[in-house]
């Protein structure tokens, strides 16, 4: 069952699928705390669970974030990402949550790349996911690696489907859920979202 709008949820605030085909399979090599993974460009970041000791890195994150790619992230405005949020999203309960981290250790302080996020409701066996990737590192394959995790991540969960709001105008997500696999259907109530599913 595809659970009611609800924009209010703690995934609305956060934000990356394995590789479209086999592109990040086969070079993904596991480290001791997360894994090393290489964009399309050769530039290589560190996946991991995101941490509570994250929280000033996603809150400059966000400082390098367009309008745009706020309003399409998280579907409304926001001119800051506030400590407390970026205290809650840092600290994620394992349990209903997954929220993985592309860090960028090239540069001191690291910084944050991109973001991928599930929160489960329990009550439908569903998870609704969110994602995101800075400008300076889009169209180099790690929305789709964030994206691919996240599945994977609900199927070992043995969940019934990931599912997630993406605005109509928001093509280049809508072209990437298509491309793994998404169905899209239109809401009534809510014009110029769609509801991004996927059975698992
Ligand atoms: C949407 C977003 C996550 C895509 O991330 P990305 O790292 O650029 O995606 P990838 O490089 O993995 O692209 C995977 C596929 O998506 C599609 N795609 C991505 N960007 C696209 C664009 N601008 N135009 C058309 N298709 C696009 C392509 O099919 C692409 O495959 P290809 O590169 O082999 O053609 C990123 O643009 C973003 O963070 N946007 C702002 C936040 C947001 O919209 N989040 C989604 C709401 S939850």
């Amino acid at each position: 069952m595809i659970p009611a709008v609800d924009f209010s949820t703690p995934n609305r605030y956060a934000t990356l699928p394995p590789p479209i085909g086999k592109r990040f399979a086969a070079r993904a090599t596991p480290a001791p705390q997360g894994e090393q993974v290489r964009a399309h460009d050769d530039r290589e970041l560190l996946l991991r669970t995101i941490e509570p000791g994250d929280v000033a890195a996603l809150q400059r994150c966000f400082t390098r974030l367009s309008p745009e790619e706020i309003r399409r992230r998280f579907l409304h405005a926001m001119s800051e990402l506030p400590t407390p949020m970026a205290q809650r999203l840092c600290q994620i309960d394992p349990v209903r949550e997954t929220a993985y981290t592309l860090i960028d250790e090239s540069i001191q302080p690291a910084e944050i790349r991109g973001v991928g996020r599930i929160y489960v409701d329990e009550a439908t066996d569903t998870a609704e996911f969110s994602v995101l990737v800075e400008h300076d590192w889009i169209r180099v394959g790690l929305g789709a690696l964030l994206m691919q995790r996240l599945v994977d991540d609900c199927r070992r969960r043995g969940l019934y489907e990931l599912w997630g709001y993406v605005l109509l105008e928001n093509r280049p997500m809508l072209e990437l859920c298509r491309e793994l696999g998404f169905s899209r259907r239109m809401l009534p109530d809510e014009p110029g979202v769609a509801l991004i599913a996927l059975k698992l």
